[in-house]
């Protein structure tokens, strides 16, 4: 078993000036959270000196590995050059034309920083572009942390409301006030819902937006057929669809979920794995929606924005991802698989109720008797405890992943990864059965 007696030290100091001791809520941690000294390829070591194989993958970006030499050459070759331009350079009509390439839906990009940006200029271009004030989001998905959208992501089922017409829930207090009120929450995998109520609003609702497949709830697919869904009711109202690939986005296919699952929105947000850990993320969609932002109707800004450092790393990666898609997707997947069936069998034999879901490149694991999880008030039911807690005897032995249950692949986990990891989830399973 590991000690963390340094990391115990750091965090009683880090918590003296920093809010809470971390500078992410999701990385607040039951007891002391993970401190890291540095990390290569699928591991990382914390300031104990404990190696442990890394399934959290800086929440997701890192899917080439820590410290992908791809990243670490085109950053050093840029970051003497200049961090901070705000002004035009190459890599971003590079990297630009490459996403558009790789994308199906990408016709006109805008660079932001992280993810929330992306996000909050999709539902403003939305807005901006339809003139309507109505957003459709789903119970249990999480598009960032700004205002306009943080609602209903994970609410207490007591003050959630009716499963058929969820309430909105705050995520946060301090949120502006009415800043939820044009906010629409509706049951993930139910597009009879969607249909009624974008029908019955259609000079209302400017946009639906969704994780096409949702990771922040678990990881829970769309049912046959509701993508298509979605993409045809909007159609025939006029809303825009926007799909938040922030995780999926470069990780379940070179050209994302929408290249994954077939239906292409028309507005995409992306960041998380598309420039291997740096801070990028990007606007995508149809150039006839995007022409709002590409003739000043709606305000996009940042000093920011498409930084070259980042963008170097971007283009490395995208060029990585496009030109060897054949020999990194097959294989991402199918080391996920072969995890997420160690998993079953090693839970079985230990007799554990768990579910297994996802399509490799990330999973969940759920503690729960229920043979499907398909919105957010089933993954709400399942036994978040049990999980929390087999997060904590997987990372006493040695093993890293985000406490809800999540798992992220990357290119440099390997079959020994896979058998010491499976080793571990034998010997926290056999624990937690106790
Ligand atoms: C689906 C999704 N959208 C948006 C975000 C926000 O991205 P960021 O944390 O980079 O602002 C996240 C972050 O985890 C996410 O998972």
């Amino acid at each position: 078993m590991v000690t963390r007696t340094r990391a115990d030290e750091m965090y009683a100091r880090a918590r003296l000036t920093i809010a809470g001791g971390v500078s992410s809520d999701a990385r607040r941690a039951a007891g002391t959270p993970l401190f890291v000294d540095h990390a290569r390829g699928a591991e990382l070591w914390d300031v104990d000196g404990n190696r442990i194989v890394d399934y959290v993958l800086g929440q997701g970006p890192n899917l080439l590995g820590h410290a992908a030499p791809v990243v670490a050459e085109a950053v050093s070759a840029q970051v003497t050059r200049g961090v901070a331009y705000a002004a035009q350079h190459a890599l971003e009509h590079v990297v630009a034309e490459r996403l558009c390439a790789m994308v199906p839906g990408a016709e006109l990009v805008r660079f932001n920083t992280v993810g929330s940006e992306a996000v909050h200029a999709a539902l403003r271009l939305a807005r901006g572009y339809t003139g309507r004030r109505k957003v459709v989001k789903f119970e249990g998905h999480y598009h960032g942390w700004f205002d306009t959208v943080l609602y209903s992501v994970h609410p207490p089922l007591d003050a959630a409301g009716a499963a058929a017409r969820p309430a909105t829930v705050p995520g946060s207090a301090g949120l502006t006030p009415g800043a939820g009120d044009e906010l629409v929450v509706l049951p993930f995998n139910d597009l009879e819902a969607v249909r009624t109520y974008v029908t019955a609003h259609a000079d209302e609702v400017a946009a639906v937006i969704c994780e096409p497949l949702l990771c922040n709830s678990g990881v829970i697919s769309p049912l046959p057929g509701f993508l298509a869904g979605l993409r045809e009711v909007c159609t025939e109202t006029g809303a825009l669809l926007i799909f938040d690939e922030i995780i999926t986005g470069f990780r379940l296919a070179a050209g994302g979920a929408q290249e994954f699952f077939g239906v292409t929105p028309d507005l995409a947000a992306f960041g998380k794995a598309m420039a291997g850990g740096m801070q990028v993320s990007a606007l995508a969609g149809r150039a006839e929606f995007m022409a709002a932002i590409a003739d000043g109707r709606v305000a996009h800004a940042g000093t920011f924005n498409s930084q070259p450092v980042a963008m170097a790393a971007a283009a490395a990666v995208l060029e990585v991802l496009d030109e060897k898609r054949d020999q990194i997707y097959p294989p991402l997947h199918a080391t996920g698989r072969s995890l997420m069936d160690g998993i079953r069998a090693a839970a079985e034999k230990h007799g554990v109720p768990v579910l297994v879901t996802g399509p490799g490149a990330l999973f969940q694991v759920y503690v729960t008797e229920s043979p499907e999880v398909n919105d957010y008030r089933a993954f709400a039911s399942t036994d978040r405890a049990a999980m929390q807690r087999l997060h904590e005897l997987l990372l006493d032995r040695g093993i890293y992943t985000v406490p809800r249950g999540l798992w992220f692949l990357s290119t440099e986990h390997t079959a020994a990864h896979v058998e010491e990891t499976l080793t571990a989830v034998d010997s926290a399973f056999a624990e937690l059965s106790r």
